[in-house]
């Protein structure tokens, strides 16, 4: 509430950077899986004298490089872009607390990427013995970004101790930390073995190579099938109580929105994810020959729908925060909500930045709604609040004050402001809810 913020119908915001941040996973996970998919093969291949298979990894080396070094970064610095726009004040934070972490996140990142292009055009000129080390160097330096980052994407959800003592090491080692992990981890194994379906999918089928290396990759995705569960686990019992109940209990009630997605998408992503084994090991495992195109693409789309689904989870379960326990998503401080209980304390003066010609009512709409809700797009209120006259849009409103007795406390921050402010919201809803098409 004190930056200018951009506003996005349709999508919203939290869709923008959702799009942009789950493509930026997916390549940057693959990203990491490469830096232990390329030399560990590579000094396979090495180890028992096979030039064809050093071949097909040069080959792959390079589809590789383009995508990661152009593409995953591109995504990268859009997710900045994106954040940075459309929740200001939680990226302010985020920066304040993690600046840190997020400088050896890229020095990380920018060893990473010089090894990996050292590393491809070395191929050939290099010797084997540095061509290796720099492999090695390019696998380190890889793991250290998701190891440094992973901290940071977990304390949104799961600050722990730091609420208490504002240690950095506390947020970066917070609970979910270790599970969380680990669960990264089996993830990046299993992309770097889609990958490598994908380009040795692509060799002639005339060639014996073909269907060792797509057997090699399949293998790939062992480590994922035998400890994933057992990673979602114990990443669940690090949750809040409260968090996890919402997880298991589903349908609080509010059967048109999240709460019944999040049981579907767990029901698509274990259909999907079932799928993907029984393709994989049926496919370019006991029939490397009929293994191709069509087959492919299912296991991309599969893939990146499952990622995505991962992530979503996540972002749904931290709700009604941004930063759990901290900072609401509409940039409201859990300490400010707090202080704001009774109905005594204005709240238009704390809006530090305010639109052009925008009423009052209009402003506590942006910043108090707008952050989860659109009109018409996700989340619609225009739709939510159908049918409802000004009063009655206006008891909501006092329903979803601070306290034990607001029946939304766990998807919605609290709405802050004096009876007179909760009426100009009313009136300004009321009258968008009148004007719908
Ligand atoms: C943290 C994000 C968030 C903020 C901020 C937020 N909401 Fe919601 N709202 C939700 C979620 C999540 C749901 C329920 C799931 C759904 O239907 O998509 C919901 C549902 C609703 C509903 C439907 C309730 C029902 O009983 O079905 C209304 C009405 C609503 N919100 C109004 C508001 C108003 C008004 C504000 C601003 C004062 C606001 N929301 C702020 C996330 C938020």
């Amino acid at each position: 509430m004190n930056y200018p913020q951009w506003i996005i119908e349709g999508v919203g915001g939290p869709g923008i950077i959702g799009i942009i941040a789950v493509s930026h996973v997916f390549i940057s996970q693959f990203a990491v899986g490469g830096g232990l998919f390329l030399p560990i093969t590579e000094y396979l291949a090495r180890r028992n004298n096979d030039p064809e298979m050093l071949e097909y990894l040069h080959t792959h080396t390079r589809f590789f490089t383009i995508l990661t070094s152009v593409v995953g970064a591109m995504f990268g610095v859009g997710i900045w872009f994106a954040i940075g726009l459309v929740h200001p004040d939680a990226t302010a934070f985020l920066i304040r607390n993690f600046v840190l972490a997020w400088t050896i996140e890229w020095v990380w990142f920018f060893l990473e990427i010089l090894s990996l292009i050292v590393y491809y055009y070395g191929w050939k000129t290099l010797s084997p013995r540095t061509h290796m080390m720099v492999g090695w160097v390019y696998m380190f330096t890889a793991i250290m970004t998701l190891v440094t980052i992973n901290g940071i994407l977990c304390f949104m959800l799961t600050p722990g101790d730091w609420i208490q003592n504002q240690s950095f090491w506390s947020a970066m080692f917070n609970p979910t930390y270790w599970p969380s992990l680990l669960m990264r981890f089996l993830v990046c194994l299993a992309l770097a073995g889609l990958y490598g379906l994908i380009t040795a999918a692509r060799m002639s089928t005339a060639n014996g190579l073909r269907t060792r290396m797509l057997q090699y990759s399949a293998r790939w995705f062992i480590p994922t099938f035998v400890f994933m569960l057992f990673a979602m686990g114990w990443y669940m019992l690090m949750l809040p109580e409260e968090t996890r109940n919402m997880l298991f209990s589903g349908m609080s009630g509010f059967a048109r929105g999240n709460f019944a997605i999040l049981t579907r998408i767990s029901m698509l992503t274990i259909l999907f994810t079932a799928t993907m084994g029984f393709m994989i090991f049926f496919g370019a495992y006991a029939n490397p020959e009929e293994f191709g195109g069509g087959k492919i693409a299912f296991l991309m789309i599969s893939a990146l729908f499952v990622t995505g689904a991962g992530e979503w989870t996540r972002e749904v379960l931290r709700k009604p925060y941004v930063i759990h326990s901290v900072m609401y998503s509409n940039a409201l401080l859990a300490a400010d909500a707090k202080d704001m209980e009774t109905a005594e304390r204005p709240f238009l003066p704390r809006i530090e930045w305010r639109k052009d010609g925008e009423s009052d009512g209009q402003a506590m709409f942006r910043t108090q709604c707008r952050s989860c809700h659109t009109l018409d797009g996700y989340r619609p209120l225009r739709e939510f609040l159908k049918g409802r006259d000004e009063k009655s849009i206006l008891s909501l409103l006092k329903i979803m004050r601070p306290g034990e007795k607001n029946p939304y406390r766990n998807i919605m921050p609290p709405t802050v402001g004096t009876d007179t402010e909760l009426a100009m919201l009313a009136r300004y809803l009321t009258s968008e809810v009148s004007s719908a098409k």
